[in-house]
C-alpha cells in the first residue's frame, strides 16, 4: 500500500525556542502529529520543551522512548520500535516531524531512525530540516568564533585522544561530561582558553571559563568544551 505522509527531522536548536528556523516553524505548524523522543518515558523532553510554543495546542503527540545507554541491543529495539510507531501513523496517510536537539546530522539519534524510514520511505517523503547546533550557540554567547581565516575546527565527540591534538587551534569536546578530568588535563599541557557551556539558551544555563587548577567531577550531560589556541 502507498504511504501519502511525509517524514520531517526537525532540528529544534539548542534550547532557546527563538533559534529555531522558520521552515522547522512552518513545518511544526501544519504537521498531524510531531514525534517527541524521550530518555524515560516519566520524564519530560527538552526538545518539546524547545519547541512547543510553535505547536498547534491540540496537536497530536507520539512520545518515543530513545533511553540514554550504551547498549546496542537495547538501543536497537528502541529505534525499530519507534520507526515502526511512526509507519504506523504514516500508513494512515498522516504527516509526521520528529523533534531533535540543536541540528538532526550533528551526533543525533535521529540518523538511526532514519536509516529505518530510508527504507520503508521514498527519498521525497523525508525531509529533513538543519538546526542550529550547540557549538555554534555556545561561540555566539561568549561572542567567539568557531574558526577563523584558514584554521581548522576539530570536533570530538567527548572520547579520549585529546592530547593527540594539541596543535589544533579550534576544538569543540561534545558529550564533555564523559571526560572532563582529560580536557583539564589537556589544558595544563597545551594552554589556551577553555569555555564550559552547560544547557545553552536552556534554564539552567552555565558558561564559564575552565581554567587549569580546576577540579570538576560531575558535570551535566548537555554540556561542551570549546578551546582556542591562539
Ligand atoms: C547527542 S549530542 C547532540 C548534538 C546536537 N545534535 C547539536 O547539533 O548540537 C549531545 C551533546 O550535544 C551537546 N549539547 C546539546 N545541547 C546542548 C546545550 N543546549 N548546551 C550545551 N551543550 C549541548 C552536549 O555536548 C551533549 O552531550
Amino acid at each position: 500500500m502507498a504511504i501519502e505522509g511525509k517524514f520531517y527531522g526537525i532540528g529544534v536548536g539548542p534550547g532557546d525556542p527563538q533559534l529555531l528556523t522558520l521552515r522547522a516553524v512552518g513545518v511544526l505548524k501544519n504537521v498531524d502529529i510531531i514525534a517527541v523522543p524521550k530518555s524515560r518515558m516519566e520524564r519530560e523532553s527538552v526538545a518539546w520543551d524547545i519547541a512547543k510554543v510553535h505547536c498547534p495546542e491540540n496537536v497530536r503527540i507520539l512520545e518515543l522512548e530513545m533511553p540514554m545507554t550504551s547498549n546496542k541491543e537495547v538501543l536497537q529495539k528502541a529505534w525499530q520500535n519507534a520507526a515502526d510507531q511512526i509507519m504506523e501513523v504514516m500508513h494512515t496517510g498522516k504527516s509526521v516531524a520528529f523533534l531533535t536537539l540543536g541540528d538532526p546530522s550533528f551526533y543525533s539519534t535521529y540518523i538511526y531512525l532514519l536509516n529505518l524510514l530510508k527504507k520503508e520511505l521514498n527519498p521525497e517523503q523525508i525531509e529533513t530540516v538543519p538546526g542550529i547546533t550547540a557549538m555554534a550557540a555556545a561561540a555566539a554567547k561568549v561572542n567567539q568564533p568557531l574558526a577563523t581565516g584558514d584554521e581548522p575546527l576539530l570536533v570530538l565527540p567527548g572520547v579520549e585522544g585529546l592530547d593527540q591534538y594539541t596543535e589544533i587551534p579550534n576544538v569543540v569536546m561534545m558529550k564533555a561530561s564523559r571526560n572532563l578530568p582529560e580536557v583539564l588535563r589537556n589544558l595544563q599541557k597545551s594552554g589556551g582558553k577553555a569555555i564550559l557551556a552547560t544547557r545553552v539558551g536552556q534554564a539552567g544555563e552555565e558558561i564559564c571559563e575552565l581554567t587549569e587548577q580546576d577540579e570538576m567531577e560531575k558535570i551535566d550531560y548537555l554540556s561542551l568544551v570549546l578551546i582556542r589556541r591562539e
